[in-house]
């Protein structure tokens, strides 16, 4: 078996509770098959950029490097964070694009590459991950690099026309076609890269997902919807069903219904609606005043980015307004906490929450919703509310399906959540189980491997 070689910026540390989807999907798939995981340290250290630093922990290698202050200005923070994130995820209105950031992107995918190529060996199959590293594999083909090497792209893509908004965008996403394989996570996605490939770079597209450039490129798109490693969540979820952390959470409620929210702080994830929404429902329903908490989980993500800033402001005021307004001597309606969780501490407060509620603008996948489904008991379970715009919600059909942008859409879903029947909930939980226990990380990553070694 050739060894499986994960390149990504964000890695998961060892022994670290740090959110986001791309993390804990990579950490749970290469615990299953081990393998060596390159990308960034996390660290940002003065001069120029050493030879990673290699460590093992259990069957995977690490092999991490340290940016330099312009690379994680220009690379992470200005092209990755500032340009790319708010144009996949639909917001061309936040974007700020400045050619310095574009050339450190470039500058830095060059410099991944010339660290990476020494640890490669002739059979390895390297598996790209996400925004940040879209050019990764040209310039390791432009290095001699023979082997196979796909790339998934962890978030939305947007239609054709959003795409060439991007300065210089046909400089970018034609390096997509050095991979031999282009995986995205939706159907939807999928038509959407194809039609770009079409329209904006006059590509020849097929049924399959083939794409031939006008310069005789090619390469292969296709579909490959991220899951998670249901098994183990709900193993951890009935763990943590009598740990110390879940039983503090479950005494202070004093029977009240808990809403759960699990997002990292960031403005694709929906929550000022959220909060919004939650006062609302607080407004038109009375009885429920002192009855329901929410939980809001929000670690902050990027926060030397100005619109995480703001958003970070924002919600302070409305939890603030919100809580003042409806908060009793002995009950807090929103309870707001800006830091993260280990997934087992997660599980166990899914797992006595009544409400999953789980409201992006835009998501490539959302993984807390199938976390959220993966942790409940069979016998009593909760009910997950669940944005249209997520991509989780093509394979999470029996959730209730709002539209994050209408807040009496969320009010009406939670009125419906709280008091829908134990029948039904469990009807539409096993539905759902189901499918996330399936469909789960080790059917993505074969499926993908599976299709990149064809
Ligand atoms: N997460 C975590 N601790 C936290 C908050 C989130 O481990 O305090 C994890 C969460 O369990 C999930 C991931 O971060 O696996 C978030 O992934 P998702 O796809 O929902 O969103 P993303 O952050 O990738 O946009
Ligand atoms: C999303 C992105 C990932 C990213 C994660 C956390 O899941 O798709 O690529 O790692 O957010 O963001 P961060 O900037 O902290 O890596």
């Amino acid at each position: 078996m050739s060894r499986l070689v994960v390149v990504s910026n964000r890695v998961a540390q060892p022994r670290e509770a740090r959110a986001g989807g791309l993390a804990s999907a990579m950490q749970a798939a290469l615990e299953q098959h081990g393998g060596l995981w390159f990308g960034w340290s996390g660290r940002v250290v003065d001069g120029e950029a050493a030879a990673p630093r290699i460590e093992r922990v259990d069957r995977i290698d690490y092999a991490l490097v340290d940016l330099s202050h312009a690379d994680h200005d220009q690379y992470y923070l200005g092209f990755a964070n500032r340009t790319l994130w708010p144009l996949l995820h639909f917001r061309p209105s936040l974007l700020d694009y400045h050619r310095g950031d574009f050339a450190g992107y470039l500058r830095v995918n060059a410099m991944f590459a010339r660290q990476l190529a020494p640890l490669l060996r002739d059979d390895d199959v390297v598996w790209i991950h996400d925004y940040h590293l879209i050019p990764l594999g040209a310039e390791l083909r432009a290095l001699g690099i023979g082997a196979r090497i796909g790339f998934f792209l962890h978030v939305p893509v947007p239609p054709p026309g959003l795409l060439a908004v991007l300065p210089h965008h046909e400089q970018l996403f034609p390096k997509l076609a050095a991979y031999d394989l282009v995986g995205v996570q939706t159907w939807r996605d999928r038509d959407a890269l194809l039609a770009y490939f079409r329209d904006e770079l006059h590509a020849a597209t097929g049924a399959d997902g083939d794409v031939v450039l006008p310069d005789g490129r090619r390469c292969d798109v296709a579909a490959f919807p991220i899951g998670i490693d249901a098994a183990k969540v709900a193993d951890q979820a009935r763990k943590a069903a009598n740990s110390p952390a879940t039983a503090r959470l479950v005494r202070s409620l004093e029977g009240r219904k808990l809403v759960i929210g699990v997002d990292r702080l960031d403005y694709s994830k929906g929550l000022p609606q959220r909060f919004e929404a939650f006062g609302g429902f607080l407004a038109r329903h009375a009885a429920w005043r002192s009855r329901v908490s929410f939980l809001q989980i929000a670690p902050p993500s990027r926060e030397q980015v100005q619109e995480y800033r703001d958003l970070r402001s924002r919600l302070e005021r409305l939890a603030g307004a919100t809580n003042g307004r409806y908060a009793e001597p002995d009950w807090v309606p929103i309870r707001y906490v800006n830091r993260s969780f280990t997934q087992g501490t997660l599980a166990g407060f899914y797992r006595v929450a009544d409400i999953g509620l789980v409201t992006p603008l835009r998501d490539g996948m959302n993984l807390v919703a199938k976390e959220y489904v993966a942790a409940q008991p069979p016998d009593d379970p909760g009910v997950l509310v669940l944005s249209n715009f997520a991509g989780a919600a093509d394979e999470l059909a029996e959730a209730i399906i709002i539209n994050p942008l209408d807040p009496e859409d969320i009010v009406e879903s939670l009125e419906r959540a709280l008091s829908m029947p134990l029948a039904e909930r469990r009807e539409r939980w096993a539905a759902m189980f189901e499918r996330v226990r399936r469909d789960d990380i080790a059917a993505w990553r074969r499926a993908f491997l599976d299709r990149l070694a064809r």
